[in-house]
């Protein structure tokens, strides 16, 4: 008989923060509650202990994501994995899905349909105030608030083709935004808020990558000598972000399976996390 699967609960979380632990993932309790409470969960468990996790997230009708795939490293090889993925898979209907993928994560996911749609590089370390970023003629930066959600997720929309309205409402509880205007019109933002070690800044998105730098280096800024954390998808601000003490520590491969939205003027730069997308 094989282990029952059924859904992750918030009372699962201790033990699931346990298995992001084992292999150093940097996850608080609290960031794995924040992505449970934006989607679903599956848990296998034997008796009292938790054996292994997955979640998916629906962005709209389109899109989902997938992720938080984790099975204890002395029960691995015997199948968890799989069925746990085809649960959260199965989550999102017709829906085209993403996820970032670690090494051990690959062959399933290869298997599984996904193709590899781009490299995300992990930026991390104590912030160094970079020297104001100039803007573009008639573009300015001020912090939203929760007005201006609906220009957030159009943006957001915009960039990822998800709607994550939820998503950033939630973010923008915990932490914070500034959004990018030219003319009054919006056509950027960024977020921040505590994740893992620190503080994580994203989503970005904006038209270019000197505007997202601009974003970027108004929140280096405002957290000169603290641990920062950025996933991002445009190796163009690598040599930027290493100048201003946050180097690249690791890499994620992007994976697809679908057909990804048609990028509209705004661009995502980096990342809600890599589970979100
Ligand atoms: C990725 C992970 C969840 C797979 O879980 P698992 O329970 O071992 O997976 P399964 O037993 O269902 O195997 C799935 C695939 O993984 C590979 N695999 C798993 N264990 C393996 C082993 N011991 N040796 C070789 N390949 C193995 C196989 O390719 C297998 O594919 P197959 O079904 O075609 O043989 C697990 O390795 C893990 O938790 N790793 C650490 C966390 C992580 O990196 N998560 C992925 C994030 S993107």
């Amino acid at each position: 008989m094989p282990l029952p699967l059924r859904p992750l609960l918030p009372a699962d979380l201790p033990q699931a923060h346990g298995l992001t632990q084992a292999v150093r993932w940097p996850h608080r309790e609290q960031d794995w509650r924040f992505a449970l409470g934006l989607g679903q969960g599956w848990a296998i468990s034997e008796g009292e202990r938790l054996l292994g996790t997955s979640m998916s997230w629906p962005f709209g009708p389109d899109w989902g994501c997938f992720g938080m795939l984790i099975v204890a490293n002395d029960q691995q090889g015997r199948g968890l994995g799989a069925r746990l993925m085809e649960a959260a898979l199965a989550a999102l209907g017709p829906r085209a899905v993403q996820l970032h993928a670690t090494q051990a994560g690959q062959a399933l996911y290869l298997r599984l349909g996904f193709t590899p749609a781009g490299i995300i590089h992990q930026h991390q370390g104590p912030a160094i105030a970079p020297p104001p970023a100039p803007l573009a003629p008639g573009q300015t930066l001020r912090p939203a608030t929760a007005h201006d959600l609906p220009a957030l997720a159009a943006l957001d929309t915009t960039a990822t083709g998800m709607d994550r309205t939820r998503a950033l409402s939630a973010i923008l509880a915990q932490g914070q935004a500034i959004l990018l205007e030219r003319n009054g019109t919006p056509e950027g933002f960024a977020m921040l808020r505590p994740f893992g070690r620190g503080e994580v800044i994203g989503p970005v998105a904006a038209p270019d990558a000197a505007s997202a730098w601009a974003l970027i280096a108004h929140y280096l800024t405002a957290r000169a000598g603290a641990f920062v954390r950025i996933d991002i998808t445009d190796p163009a601000l690598a040599p930027l972000l290493t100048a201003h003490g946050l180097p690249v520590v690791d890499e994620a491969l992007r994976m697809v399976r679908g057909t990804p939205p048609a990028p509209g003027t705004t661009r995502s730069f980096a990342l809600v996390n890599q589970a979100l997308g």
